[in-house]
């Protein structure tokens, strides 16, 4: 079995799917890894480093892409040379961020190609997934980032200092959302000073972010039952929503820098904070908006942009693990890594459809949309889970669990 890495290339993306490291641990899995030159250098990972970790160096995207399995950072896209998904052998499997929730067009397309196509979005959030996860590996790095960005453009430092020239007070820091990206937010923001706050509407949270030494934000809001069976955030009614911006007004009114990371599976971002709400902060102060490409959780926000407004600075990157794309492609290399120990036997692909974390993030399959969770959300002629076992993979899959 021959798996390929082309170039990503979507605009700004620096990360690549495998690191040598990773490749060294594939190759010993026993396939063949070609790397297309260049793929991983935006990233600081030159061809000689992966010609040493076992790779094969190819020149043509075509010919990384024409591998049995390509594994990909972002979804195919167009090139001079034609679609990616297009430049896929029929049949061939494609393990990457596929966005199945959020778009139907080029799940359509891989239908069209017969490609196996696997979305990391669907790892289900189970214990033996954890180190496959790529939405919290990258999500790890998004947070981090999200801070820096964040101190780069704020007038202030984060810690109190008292010197001869005077008492510097500590930066207030409020994360809205601390799921994975909003705890290493908070956790960075503390490292570096700040006084942190968080909010979310799970329950469970509280606890993890005093567990950090950051205060939880009270508000005035039945949150009831608010998460779901994958531990993501149910989505709440718009009068529930009227009243968090109003709750939360004085929250980020008092804030130097706030994170937002709220998000609802499948959904646009809901909207937490109003332009008014911007306007009441100090001039100076600095949103990062982490939902913006889900549309934004603050009513500024514009997707790859930094807005100001009344002299404070909304911040709505879209893609911050790009930025660190070391660190964020060695973590993305490691959960593919892990995830297709789990898919092969004995070097080759071994599927079985059954199988908890093999079903759950497969998308499309020998011209089928064969996912329950999208089932009805693409227009698709059919939508069927297969239940058919190529190879008895579950065994051995129960050993290595
Ligand atoms: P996410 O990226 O979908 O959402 C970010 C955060 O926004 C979540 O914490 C969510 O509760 C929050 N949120 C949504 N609506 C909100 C609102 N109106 N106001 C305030 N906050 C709101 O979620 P993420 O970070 O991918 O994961 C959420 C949780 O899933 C994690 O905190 C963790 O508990 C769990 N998880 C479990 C894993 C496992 O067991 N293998 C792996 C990864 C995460």
């Amino acid at each position: 079995m021959i798996i390929g890495v082309p170039k990503e290339i979507a605009r700004g993306e620096r990360r690549v799917a495998l690191v040598p490291d990773s490749v060294k641990q594939l190759v010993g899995l026993g396939p063949e890894v070609v790397v297309e030159a260049g793929a991983g250098s935006s990233a600081g990972f030159e061809d000689d480093a992966y010609v040493a970790a076992g790779a094969r160096i190819v020149q043509r995207a075509s010919e990384a892409l024409g591998a049995d399995l390509v594994l990909k950072v972002q979804m195919p896209g167009e090139t001079a040379d034609g679609h990616e998904v297009d430049q896929l052998a029929e049949g061939a499997a494609l393990v990457c961020f596929l966005k199945p929730l959020d778009q139907t067009e080029i799940t359509q397309r891989l239908v069209d190609r017969g490609v196996t196509a696997f979305s990391v979005e669907l790892m289900p959030r189970i214990t033996r997934a954890q180190s496959m996860d790529a939405l919290s590996s990258q999500s790890t790095i998004s947070g981090y980032k999200a801070v820096l960005m964040g101190a780069n453009v704020l007038p202030r430092i984060f810690p109190m200092l008292v010197t001869a020239a005077g008492t510097l007070q500590p930066a207030r820091v409020l994360v809205v959302g601390v799921g994975v990206a909003g705890l290493q937010a908070l956790g960075t923001a503390k490292r570096l000073g700040a006084i942190t706050y968080g909010y979310d509407t799970r329950a469970v949270v509280r606890e993890q972010v005093e567990s950090i030494g950051a205060r939880f934000v009270e508000l005035d809001l039945d949150t009831g039952d608010s998460e779901d069976s994958g531990g993501y955030a149910k989505a709440q009614t718009e009068e529930f929503y009227q009243r968090q911006r109003a709750e939360l007004g004085k929250h980020v009114a008092a804030a130097d820098l706030v994170i937002t990371t709220a998000l609802v599976p499948g959904q646009p971002a809901p909207l937490l904070i109003e332009a008014d709400a911007v306007r009441n902060m100090r001039p100076g102060s600095v949103i990062v908006d982490l939902a913006a490409e889900k549309g934004g959780n603050c009513e500024l926000t514009q997707a790859d942009q930094n807005v100001v407004d009344s002299g404070v600075t909304i911040i709505g990157h879209t893609n911050l693990p790009a930025e660190v794309p070391a660190h964020a492609s060695q973590m993305y290399g490691k959960n593919l890594v892990t995830f297709l120990d789990h898919l092969l036997e004995e070097g080759a692909l071994a599927l079985d459809f059954s199988d908890e974390i093999t079903g759950g993030s497969l998308v499309t399959h020998a011209g089928k949309l064969v996912n329950e969770r999208l089932g009805g959300t693409l227009p698709l002629t059919e939508t069927e889970t297969e239940t058919e076992t190529e190879t008895p993979a579950s065994e051995a899959e129960g050993e290595k669990a």
